[in-house]
């Protein structure tokens, strides 16, 4: 039977006997790289951790590599679009673009689609034909959202800040294709205008959260560069702050050394503080921007929740929030800091998560950690704990709050392990492994390269696999390997070949669905979804249209939808003149970004 697994480059030739493989892993990974043909073998290598079980998966044609303006997903498997950037989640007129004021926007489904999340209704059942949609709406792309987009206004600026933010959005499945129920209760924006957040954990209330507006530094007005996220056991979302520094300009003597760690001031792409937003101008507001960059936790089952920043996780430019249980239900949360040379992290809650018991103070109390690894496939997590050398006065760390404010320079004292812009963070459902992308970092010089980012102007990215100690999440050493490297090296001999992994989501069968972004760069080639078997060897399953990336997995708990976002379309080009249409196809609309469900023709699971 062909399948995704037999489509491998690693033959059954090619694989290692267990004769051989010791060797090899002691080879030192920079050699075995400079041995071209046998830089996939690496993609191959037994798991050091437990072998993972892999379920077959059905014959499935392959989907080739192109640039087309248009979406494709491969052959027993159908795409539909769920809802699109400027849908409306209320009863009102379709989408226009002339129409769009920051008003309406408020009540439409936001821009830069990310990370989405299915909760079922009613909560805690397993219904996978009705339940809740969130979306994540990382940043506004006004040269494709204004038609007009020749400067910054107020008007553009209160629009912008409407658009991102999260969407919660109630869906129906109704036959092969899923409705949004727009008269929902349920419909929720939530935006860098207008929604209230808490700010709690051990850095809330620290003079250096403080504002003229909020003097109490507990509260905020404001959550933007929503990239991915994760989904709590007592069903909440939590949703993360990516490139706050991409909203903020000027100049502060107060926050220097802080700031300037985040590119705070010296990155700015979306000119908010020059519409009299004074919030993203850090002359008129120097405390501002230590407001953002937190994961911040959304109850989606109850509209009038207050959403909570949970400080305890850290400040950084967080990609994801991956949860899991340690053996003792202890609440542990995997989350990257996607940046060249930045860091993973974990945190850990003091207190276990017990069904029925109150879950507000779980993320609040606990320890974070941030990995350093070793050249001999081993690993640690150290603690950023206030008081600990070298995170005392000396250094400017005056309290556990400035530890987690600080977060990347608290690291970088621990000399945590730089790593290649570590993103997407999912756990294999039979073995507890951590499986991590690290996109992709062109910035590695071959003097910087180590065992974990083996390739210097590492344009294509890898991913890594961790084994907890004991099989355990909370345990403080582990084990890793490279579990694939992307770029041609891997599966070029069947064409079959990604780079730049960024979201990562396991199926229950133990697939391993992987969205890219960057390919565009690496080969004039669109993003799309990948799945991979425990081999490493990949298929695409879906190929965005041109200028997006592809983010966002989710499943309904049947495995029979998965959906997906496919991120800026059209990226790069003006809403004048676009390289895409997508996905409407109509003169005088724009490329919009959309949530998409991935359903079987023939109703079964994705990936069999
Ligand atoms: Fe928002 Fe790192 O992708
Ligand atoms: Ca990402
Ligand atoms: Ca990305």
């Amino acid at each position: 039977m062909n399948s995704v697994k037999s489509n491998a480059v690693l033959s059954d030739n090619d694989r290692l006997s267990p004769d051989i493989s010791p060797s090899l892993t002691a080879l030192h990974r920079r050699d075995v790289l400079k041995y071209g043909g046998l830089a996939a073998l690496l993609c191959g290598l037994p798991s050091i951790a437990k072998a993972a079980t892999v379920s077959p998966v059905e014959t499935i044609a392959a989907l080739p590599h192109d640039n087309q303006p248009f979406s494709a997903v491969i052959n027993g498997y159908q795409e539909h679009v769920i809802i699109r950037w400027g849908d409306p989640l209320q009863p009102m007129q379709p989408f226009s673009l002339a129409e769009m004021t920051p008003e309406r926007q408020l009540h439409c489904v936001g821009i830069s689609c990310d990370y989405t999340a299915f909760f079922p209704l009613p909560k805690n059942s397993k219904n996978s034909q009705h339940g809740l949609l969130t979306i994540n709406h990382e940043f506004p792309n006004p040269s494709l959202m204004h038609a007009d987009a020749t400067r910054p206004d107020a008007a553009h600026t209160r629009l912008e800040q409407a658009a991102v933010g999260v969407s919660i959005v109630e869906v129906r499945r109704q036959g092969q294709q899923w409705q949004v129920v727009t008269d929902s209760p349920y419909n929720r924006r939530l935006t860098a205008l207008d929604t209230l957040y808490h700010i709690k954990g051990h850095a809330a209330g620290s003079k250096r959260l403080q504002t003229l507006q909020d003097p109490t530094g507990t509260r905020v007005m404001g959550m933007m560069g929503n990239c991915a996220g994760g989904v709590t056991p007592w069903g909440t979302l939590l949703t993360c702050e990516e490139n706050i520094s991409h909203f903020f300009a000027g100049h502060t003597d107060i926050e220097e050394q802080n700031y300037q760690r985040l590119g705070i001031g010296q990155q700015c792409k979306y000119p908010w503080w020059s519409a009299h937003d004074p919030r993203f101008d850090l002359q008129q507001t120097p405390n501002e921007a230590n407001r953002y960059g937190w994961v911040v936790e959304i109850d989606p089952y109850n509209p009038k929740s207050t959403p909570v920043k949970r400080t305890s996780l850290g400040r950084f430019k967080h990609e994801t929030a991956t949860v899991v249980l340690s053996k003792n239900q202890h609440v542990v949360v995997y989350s990257g800091d996607d940046q060249q040379f930045e860091y993973l992290y974990k945190f850990i809650s003091k207190d276990p998560y017990i069904p029925g018991r109150s879950t507000d103070h779980l993320l609040d109390t606990g320890t974070l950690y941030v990995a350093k690894f070793a050249e001999n496939n081993t690993m640690t997590w150290l603690p950023l704990v206030f008081g600990n050398t070298p995170l005392t006065p000396d250094n400017a760390f005056h309290s556990q709050a400035d530890v987690l404010i600080e977060t990347r320079r608290a690291a970088d004292l621990l000399r945590a392990t730089t790593l290649d812009r570590p993103e997407g963070i999912s756990i294999h459902p039979h073995t507890g492994d951590v499986y991590v992308s690290l996109t992709n970092n062109s910035l590695r010089t071959a003097a910087q390269v180590d065992d974990v980012n083996p390739k210097a102007n590492n344009t294509t990215g890898q991913i890594l696999r961790l084994q907890p100690g004991e099989d355990d999440h909370a345990s403080l050493a582990g084990k890793w390997d490279l579990f694939l490297l992307g770029g041609r090296n891997h599966n070029e001999a069947s064409g079959e070949w990604l780079a730049c992994p960024d979201n990562l989501l396991f199926t229950e069968q133990g697939q391993l669905l992987i969205g890219t972004d960057g390919m565009g760069d690496v080969a004039d080639i669109n993003d799309g979804l990948y799945m991979a078997d425990a081999t490493g060897a990949v298929k695409q399953l879906y190929r965005c249209p041109l200028g997006a990336e592809l983010t966002g997995m989710s499943q309904t708990p049947d495995q029979r939808t998965l959906f997906i976002s496919v991120q800026h379309p059209g990226n790069g080009s003006t809403w004048g003149n676009p390289s895409t249409r997508w996905p409407d196809f109509k003169d005088g609309t724009p490329p919009r970004c959309s949530v998409v469900a991935i359903t079987r023709t023939n109703g079964g699971r994705i990936g069999g």
